[in-house]
């Protein structure tokens, strides 16, 4: 049984297999309605989500499978105490396949590792979002073929934006170059610098703002400042309004350049925009549905060549208690803490649930 936490879960070669199946049921879709029948994926939404929750719904339905879940975990058992492991045992015996979003970074490794079913991280707190990732990757492939060899940068609130977390480290394995955009305080934090120098021998420009190196970008994926998941000692209105793509901006970069999001925008992506035909955003909520169509049906088994071996990570247990307040660890007290090593340069250390160093 295979389950997607975090990209890690999957080889570059099952991610291109799963580009592969998604662009035959964007384009074929009645071929594959059906496939899903007498299936059922499950919603744990206990965060606010529009696009990945209706998204996987749509997806889901696409193929005549059937849904149930929630998106209002005040309405759960969670208000009387039950935990991330005994929802996912129960939840196993209700569907097939499980999303889930939770604020607490690790919490789908939480769900994955206690049910008996495929899981599937539809975001964790600011650490990952895999499925957005996919999508962005295959948005970019479909305009401009591949990934190797283009300057992407990313832009906004690196800190906390798990969605540019999942980005960048997608962008990098498949060969892409990396440009970090962002104000200071929220730059890209150093568990991902790491994984990037480390695994993919990759140190990125740092920049505070998108003008010093428009004319230099294939792609800019711009993200919204995470209020949400500010710290305290963060004044939100020291940054807000810190960083803004408009079309003066948008003068000076390339013609064939592709501006993307993963939405919601809030103040940081100009309307005047849309029109630009360089504008991708919208065509990146369309595609995650044939992206989540294609993860489904392959989680599930129902198309037997695309998951074939996952990679190999050298994963432990550990005495080590993160010192990430917002790791899962920290909040559900029966999980033994465990260690994933990197072999680079050096050998690295990190929490394998939120990914945070071990110091
Ligand atoms: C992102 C998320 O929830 O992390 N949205 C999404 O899933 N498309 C980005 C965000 O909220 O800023």
């Amino acid at each position: 049984m295979r389950h997607l936490v975090t990209l890690d879960d999957l080889s570059n070669f099952e991610i291109e297999q799963i580009f592969r199946l998604a662009a035959g049921m964007q384009s074929q879709h009645d071929t594959w309605a059906g496939i899903c029948r007498s299936k059922l994926l499950a919603t744990l939404f206990y965060e606010p989500s529009t696009r990945t929750r209706l998204s996987f719904e749509s997806a889901m339905e696409r193929l005549n499978g059937g849904t149930l879940g929630f998106s209002d975990p005040s309405s759960t058992s969670v208000t009387k105490g039950e935990t991330l492991a005994d929802t996912a045992r129960m939840v196993t015996n209700y569907a097939d396949v499980i999303v889930v979003r939770h604020s607490w970074a690790g919490s789908a490794r939480v769900i994955a590792s206690h049910a008996n079913i495929p899981v599937i991280n539809g975001g964790d707190g600011s650490h990952t979002h895999p499925t957005q990732a996919l999508t962005d990757l295959y948005t970019i492939i479909r305009r401009k073929s591949q990934i190797e060899g283009l300057t992407v940068g990313v832009c906004g609130d690196l800190m906390y934006g798990r969605a540019a977390h999942s980005f960048a480290l997608a962008v990098s394995r498949f060969g892409g170059n990396l440009v970090h955009i962002a104000p200071k305080g929220l730059q890209m934090p150093p568990w991902i610098l790491n994984r990037l120098s480390q695994i993919h021998g990759q140190i990125p420009l740092e920049v505070e703002n998108v003008t010093e190196v428009i004319e230099t970008l294939d792609v800019i994926y711009v993200n919204r400042l995470q209020e949400e998941r500010l710290p305290p000692n963060v004044n939100a209105e020291t940054v807000r309004g810190s960083y803004l793509l408009n079309a003066a901006v948008m003068k000076n970069a390339k013609p064939d350049a592709m501006i993307m999001h993963p939405l919601p925008r809030v103040n940081e992506l100009a309307y005047e925009l849309d029109e630009d035909p360089r504008a991708a955003y919208f065509e990146q909520s369309a595609n995650a549905v044939p992206i989540r169509m294609a993860l489904i049906a392959s989680l599930l088994g129902l198309e037997q060549l695309i998951l074939t071996q996952p990679p190999i990570r050298y994963i432990e247990e550990s005495s080590y208690q993160c010192k990430n307040p917002n790791c899962v660890t920290n909040h559900e007290t029966y999980l033994v803490p465990e260690q994933e090593t990197f072999k680079g340069n050096e050998e690295v250390n990190a929490c394998a649930y939120c990914g945070q160093l071990v110091a």
